[in-house]
């Protein structure tokens, strides 16, 4: 068998759902030189290499890649952060190892207002109405203010407010979420407007879904559709998280989309591309540069945001379903020759279970908090056991957890994700479920309602609504 060394760039769970693909290659024996923020447990046992660079420093990530230029035959980024800081120019201008992943000039979420602009450009009905406001452009607070309020006439309100650069500020606001009066939703912007440019657009209204693709630079090939769950709690109540979960159904699309929807996506993602690519080919653009969280709305699917990395968990929903071997499938990115992979027309679904410090449990339930269990180790070994049990049907990603003194210990984002595969989505979900159900210790909680058969008909009876305002869709 053909050894290839593959540098994976990880940050959580979707870093070992990528690491794990290689390591099920049936075509390459893979040495995985793994570069984690913390001591993640699979990765530590599965790496030929397990480095710690708790900040993900690109200069530090270059260093220990140089040293191994000899073992390492390409890498593969996880999170988005390396990427805008440029970790593919840096890597592939001080070494010959290429890179998956957008280099730095094609990191789109690194400007959310730039991003806004390239919509318009190639596809300007997939925009909400949106204005930017700068602060080069105002003389004084007053100014602003006259000109926020004649917007939100315009907008009757429904706004939400987004700084240009990622996290910077107080982050995404939405009317109705994080404000409910004119006042409150100035002195969020104000929050994000003395960093920089911020953006006022439209609230949508519809059902979301994650789109991606794999690029070699030539052509985008699409992955199957997937829902994920940002809110904290059940009910989509609380606060936006990285995501709580997420489903996918067999075949490509959700149960609340229409072909044309699908059609649709595929549509604007070739657009978009098509304006990046220019006429032929842009292999800088290789990887997956268009994770796009589409919202379905009575005029059909627009584009909340892009980020040109995948999606965390909603890319644990596909690699797993991969037929085609994922080794076989980036050297085809890298060499430009990719072709649309072969995806097992399974259902899956991916729960995540989280520290009571993540998204608010512990202060908005905090009866619910298992007090006893504060900062004891995880034993996974119960959700192992399944693992074996299932057969290939359920896989066990530990993602913000740490090997200390021989325990594993889950630190302060999303701890482990379990990913049931099944004929159909309740059957995913059920393997899913008695995963989380059988993780033990660290106080952990995750949210029973992901992929639920109520949630999931609210999604349905929700768009058929939104069809019928929209008219002939
Ligand atoms: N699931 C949200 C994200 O990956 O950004």
């Amino acid at each position: 068998m053909e050894k290839v060394g593959i540098l994976v760039v990880c940050y959580g769970s979707r870093g070992v759902a990528i690491a794990d693909a290689f390591k099920r290659s049936l075509e390459y024996e893979t040495d995985l030189y793994i570069v984690d923020r913390q001591k993640n447990p699979f990765n530590a046992r599965i790496a030929k290499e397990h480095i710690v660079i708790p900040d993900l420093n690109v200069n530090e990530i270059c260093k220990f890649v140089k040293k191994r230029e000899r073992e390492i035959d390409f890498g593969i980024v996880g999170p988005e952060k390396p990427i805008i800081e440029g970790i593919r120019d840096l890597i592939e201008a001080e070494t010959e190892i290429p890179l998956i992943c957008p280099t730095k000039k094609f990191a789109i979420e690194a400007s959310k207002v730039e991003q806004r602009k390239l919509f318009q450009k190639a596809i300007p009905e997939v925009n909400p109405k949106f204005k930017v406001f700068d602060p080069a452009d105002y003389r004084d607070v007053s100014e602003v203010k006259r000109e926020v309020w004649s917007w939100l006439d315009e907008l009757n309100n429904q706004a939400v407010v987004k700084p240009d650069k990622p996290a910077a500020g107080k982050g995404v606001g939405v009317w109705g979420d994080h404000f409910r009066s004119r006042e409150e939703l100035f002195e969020h912007f104000l929050a994000n407007f003395k960093y920089g440019r911020v953006i006022i657009e439209e609230k949508l209204e519809g059902e979301e879904s994650s789109f991606q693709c794999f690029c070699d630079g030539k052509r985008i090939v699409p992955l199957p559709e997937t829902r994920d769950y940002k809110r904290a709690f059940e009910g989509d109540e609380g606060p936006n998280t990285g995501g709580m979960g997420s489903y996918k159904d067999t075949g490509n699309i959700l149960p609340f989309m229409t072909e044309k929807d699908w059609d649709k996506e595929i549509e604007i993602a070739n657009k978009i591309f098509s304006e990046l690519r220019g006429k032929t080919s842009n292999p800088e653009l290789r990887g997956t540069p268009f994770y796009i969280a589409f919202i379905h709305t009575a005029e059909g699917p627009k584009i909340l945001e892009n980020n040109s990395r995948p999606g965390d968990p909603e890319i644990m929903n596909v690699l797993p379903l991969l037929k085609d071997d994922f080794v076989d499938l980036c050297m085809r990115m890298i060499d430009g020759n990719l072709k649309e992979p072969k995806i097992e027309d399974l259902a899956s679904v991916v729960i995540y279970k989280v520290p009571p410090t993540y998204g608010g449990f512990n202060e908005r339930f905090p009866e619910k908090v298992r007090r006893e269990e504060l900062g004891s180790p995880v034993d996974l070994s119960g959700a192992e056991k399944l693992v074996e049990k299932y057969g290939g049907r359920l896989r066990l990603y530990p993602g913000s957890m740490e090997v200390r003194d021989g325990e594993t210990y889950a630190l302060r984002s999303r701890a482990v994700a379990a990913v049931g595969l099944g004929d159909g989505i309740a059957e995913a979900r059920k393997i899913a479920l008695e995963c989380v159900e059988a993780i033990r210790g660290g106080a952990l909680w995750f949210r029973k309602d992901i992929a639920s058969k109520e949630h999931i008909s609210r999604s349905i009876e929700r768009m058929k609504t939104l069809r019928k305002r929209g008219g002939s869709r």
